[in-house]
């Protein structure tokens, strides 16, 4: 996920409209629905500029490759902002509230680290392998429904369900009480966007107190009653005498279904229109089908579901020789960086046959993705299954995209499928 922007009441992005040819890019990229609809054409013209660029009106600078944008997010002079103000537009974004306070998407070291230790210890790789067979059941499940209707909306009936019932199940929310999380967590994940509105930001604050209500009775009953769950983990976790506090364990909760929700829906929906515009590829992944683990590596690259994130520099850097003084905020464009032509031989080419090739999908350094090898594990879920069930699955219609720009992911994807 990224850093939000922020609100824009001060016009910023009228100031960085057609004022030089680095904020003429950066405006029609995150403030047009075409820029944000098609980025990678206005990625090349930005990566065409030179590798760390600076705007022309704000001290903001852009990153498209691979390597200068691992370098800053693993650079300990860089970091989270943690005013709860926008980057870009440096005015108010949301709160800052209890629960943004101590989110560690948005923390720094040492508190980071101390609140990181203490969720890994209960979001274990133990944890994540022992869902493997109920991931499997509830892919066959929502599969049945495509089955049983031919022709669907492989968003709505797959990719939207099955990653909001994975963090339930994984954190042990009952099933009754799924189903309003999905507007709950749209309403979120709006404020990672470049630009928010006050309406967004108003939307979002409401949906966190609402999660905060409901987990408060959730932790109070499994305090009561622990089971074998995250949430029961969360309570457990302890380094000496050290635990979560009640505010820290919301703030987590809270994170697991903003970072990890919609971002995991775009895998499994872009990863299945990239399969499907390319009939070729699927047909390798059918043949083939211990390619499975690389070619969702390819979707994850070719189809970034979080295009950018970003850092606040905290003391002078250099990056490819270009000097940055502190103070100044770096946009690492992530969906560039995974086509940057110095790494990647045909970048913007779909190809699953490409093997142990790094991506920056799940970022880097001390925030890298926690939830990556759950989320990996999902879409190997997914499309396995898929293959197994359906000899064919054609595409209906040309999908629209959302028009979001750091959470990349379609509106709707009418696919027929059939047994054979
Ligand atoms: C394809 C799916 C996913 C993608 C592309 C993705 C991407 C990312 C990225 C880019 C970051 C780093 C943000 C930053 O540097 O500011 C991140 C952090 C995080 N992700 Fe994911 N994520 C995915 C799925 C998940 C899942 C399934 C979960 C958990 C259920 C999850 C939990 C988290 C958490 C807790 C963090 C914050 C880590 C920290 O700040 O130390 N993510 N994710």
């Amino acid at each position: 996920m990224a850093v939000g922007f922020g609100h824009d009441p001060a016009g910023t992005t009228g100031v960085m409209s057609g004022r030089g040819p680095v904020d003429a890019v950066a405006h029609a990229l995150m403030a047009t629905l075409e820029g944000r609809t098609d980025p990678y054409p206005l990625y090349e013209e930005l990566r065409a500029m030179g590798p760390a660029l600076r705007s022309e009106q704000l001290p903001v600078w852009y990153l498209t490759g691979f390597e200068e944008s691992r370098q800053v997010l693993r650079d300990s002079r860089c970091g989270k902002q943690q005013d709860g103000r926008g980057i870009v537009a440096g005015n108010r974004s949301r709160g800052p509230d209890e629960t943004r306070q101590v989110t560690m998407l948005f923390m720094n070291p040492p508190d980071h680290t101390r609140l990181r230790g203490l969720v890994s210890r209960a979001f274990t790789p133990r944890r994540i392998e022992s869902l493997h067979d109920r991931v499997v059941s509830m892919v066959d499940e929502l599969l049945d429904e495509v089955a049983a209707a031919g022709e669907v909306d492989l968003i709505d009936t797959l990719a939207y369900p099955l990653p909001v019932r994975v963090i339930s199940e994984l954190i042990g929310v009952p099933e009754a009480d799924r189903d309003a999380f999905r507007p709950l967590t749209a309403a979120l994940v709006k404020t990672l966007e470049p630009i928010v509105s006050d309406d967004d930001a108003a939307a979002a604050d409401a949906a966190a107190a609402e999660f905060g209500l409901y987990f408060t009775d959730l932790i109070a009953e499994r305090r009561a009653d622990p089971a074998d769950d995250l949430l029961s983990g969360l309570i457990e976790a302890r380094d000496g005498d050290d635990a979560l506090s009640h505010d820290e364990m919301i703030a987590t909760l809270v994170l697991l279904y903003a970072a990890g929700f919609e971002t995991t829906t775009n895998l499994i929906g872009n990863g299945a229109y990239a399969l499907l515009q390319h009939p070729d590829q699927l047909a390798t992944l059918r043949a083939e089908r211990g390619g499975m683990a690389d070619a969702v590596e390819e979707m994850l690259r070719f189809e970034s579901p979080v295009q950018l994130d970003g850092r606040r520099v905290f003391e002078p850097i250099e990056v490819a020789g270009v000097p940055i003084p502190g103070g100044d905020t770096v946009v690492t464009l992530l969906g560039a960086a995974n086509r940057d032509p110095r790494l990647y031989d045909r970048p913007g080419e779909f190809d699953i046959s490409r093997r142990d090739l790094p991506i920056l999908s799940f970022a880097s350094g001390i925030h890298y993705c926690l939830g990556a090898s759950l989320a990996r594990m999902e879409g190997r879920v997914v499309f396995d299954r898929l293959l197994d069930r359906f000899a064919t699955i054609e595409l209906l219609a040309t999908p629209t995209w959302r028009g979001s720009l750091t959470l990349r992911g379609l509106d709707e994807l009418r696919v027929r499928a059939a047994c054979g």
